[in-house]
């Protein structure tokens, strides 16, 4: 399963690299709005930071002529972006014509399984189906994401399900238990995994006990 984190904080992108664990990134216009720098230099950074990494970048038109044009600019940045795209008609058509161009994408805003179908028919490399935003709707969003795991897997789509708008912890657990291909996370959600309050007790039980005995390595 893919780790991505979900933020246009450089910051956050470079600390969360330097765990050897992550897979990519996605920004949102919200999330570059809220980092305060440009779009492009943010994108860059990204690419930068995690070399490989697949760094979604989203279109921000909404007809297709303009999306299409957004789209081979931010493509045009660096090899390790993929486009985002909302689910949308437009956006399906420009999801199409992009993976005919094998240009990967990222097909957002996806909330039920006829949704994710439209995607994977147009050839979508990730399918970002949100679970938080449905959850706050007092639904399960994780019901979407399991039935959009089978449905690939049924019919031999190659798109992977991305599980966007993740809360806590849980929810990349039941992402896992899901089959989703991939968790894209806020930075803060990702540094909850590490905690276990028996991981910090049974450490410091071991450096003590090893203080005491008055022993060293080599
Ligand atoms: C996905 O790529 C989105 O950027 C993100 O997960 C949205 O999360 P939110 O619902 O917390 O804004």
């Amino acid at each position: 399963m893919k780790l991505f984190v979900d933020t246009g904080d450089v910051e956050e992108v470079r600390k969360a690299a330097e765990w050897g664990v992550l897979d990519g990134v996605t920004t949102n216009p919200t999330l570059i709005a809220k980092s305060g720098k440009g779009f492009k230099e943010t994108v860059l950074k990204i690419c930068e930071l995690v070399p490989n990494g697949a760094i979604s970048a989203e279109v921000i038109a909404t007809d297709y002529e303009t999306m299409l044009k957004e789209a081979l600019e931010v493509s045009g940045w660096h090899p390790q972006v993929v486009v985002k795209v909302p689910l949308i008609e437009p956006g399906v058509r420009l999801v199409r014509t992009l993976s005919e161009r094998g240009i990967r994408t990222n097909v957002t805003l996806v909330f039920s399984v006829s949704q994710a179908l439209l995607a994977a028919k147009a050839g979508a490399t990730y399918i970002s189906n949100f679970v938080g935003r449905v959850d706050d709707l007092s639904d399960d969003g994780m019901v979407a994401v399991a039935d959009s795991v089978a449905m690939v897997e049924n019919y031999g789509f190659e798109s992977e399900i991305l599980v966007a708008s993740v809360r806590h912890p849980l929810h990349v657990v039941q992402a896992v238990n899901a089959g989703a291909h991939v968790a894209t996370m806020p930075f803060k959600i990702m540094e909850m995994m590490f905690k276990h309050p028996l991981t910090d007790i049974g450490l410091t039980r071991f450096l003590d006990d090893w203080k005491k005995a008055g022993l060293s390595i080599g």
